[in-house]
């Protein structure tokens, strides 16, 4: 006689228990640049969204509309269509001066260029960053200590948060540069080509400090990279091509280094 077969019991759907709700949802976002009569489509209908505290890396040849994106999910250019919620907020509804609050609360850039204020010493470029991020706030935020000494510490800089930038090679300016970034717990990290102009050990120490911020801190990072082995530090990869996400792959969650 056959064994009546039983369904087991389920196991609570513990991912639907606890759904956590995405901090980027991108719909159909298009973006079309304008100079002259000369019509540039930069961007056609991207969508994808990021959880919090997933890292995402974004690759695609010169062109393909990453930098575009990433202007746009930073707020400091807007979208000629589609529409993006950031926490919760749909950018495109949001005033300029709405969003540019928004950026300085919630989203911390590191530049390809490291874009750091060449008057002021490394220490002071990191503490502006908090300064601007307290501006429009009741209450202002002392910077956090605890986590300076952390950050400088993984990257190797605390001997040189006296030195301006003109003092500091590249690959130092660059980690000066994602302290900045990170120093006041910006929800969302938004890195365009972070270890463009680095050598392996800068580079590494970089993307060290990116992965981190992920999974310790719990921040969601974006990084574009033309570096195969560089994405390959992320949960997930989008590639893009022609202003639109051709595929997404999973990454490795590390670093993979060429043997
Ligand atoms: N301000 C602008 N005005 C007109 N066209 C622009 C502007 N910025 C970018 N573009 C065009 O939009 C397209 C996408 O540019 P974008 O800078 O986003 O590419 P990218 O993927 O970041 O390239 P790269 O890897 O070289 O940095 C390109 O064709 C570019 O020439
Ligand atoms: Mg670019």
């Amino acid at each position: 006689m056959a064994t009546p077969t039983t369904t087991p019991p389920q196991a609570p759907n513990t991912r639907t228990a606890i759904a956590i709700e995405p901090i980027i949802v991108a719909r159909e976002i298009g973006k079309t640049y304008r100079s002259g009569k000369l019509e540039v489509p930069a961007l056609r209908k991207v969508s994808f969204s990021v959880t919090p505290g997933e890292f995402v890396a974004i690759v695609g040849p010169s062109g393909s509309g990453k930098s575009t994106l990433f202007y746009i999910l930073g707020g400091l250019t807007s979208a000629t269509s589609g529409s993006l919620l950031i926490d919760g907020a749909d950018f495109s509804r949001l005033s300029d001066l709405e969003r540019t609050r928004m950026r300085r609360a919630k989203i911390g850039f590191v530049f390809q260029r490291f874009n750091l204020l060449p008057t002021l010493s490394a220490m002071g470029n990191i503490e502006i960053a908090q300064d601007i991020a307290n501006l429009g706030k009741q209450s202002k935020q002392p910077i956090d200590r605890a986590l300076l000494d952390h950050l400088t510490e993984i990257l190797g800089i605390q001997g040189r948060l006296d030195h301006r930038p003109s003092e500091l090679s590249g690959g130092e300016q660059q980690r000066v540069a994602i302290a900045r970034a990170l120093i006041s717990r910006p929800a969302i990290v938004l890195a365009d080509e972070p270890t463009g102009n680095l050598d392996t050990k800068n580079s590494d120490a970089v993307l060290d400090m990116l992965r981190r911020s992920s999974r310790e801190l719990n921040q969601t990072v974006l990084m574009i990279t033309h570096n195969p082995e560089a994405a390959q530090i992320a949960d997930r990869i989008l590639h893009m091509r022609d202003g639109q996400i051709t595929h997404i792959e999973s990454g490795q969650g590390a670093v993979v280094h060429e043997c």
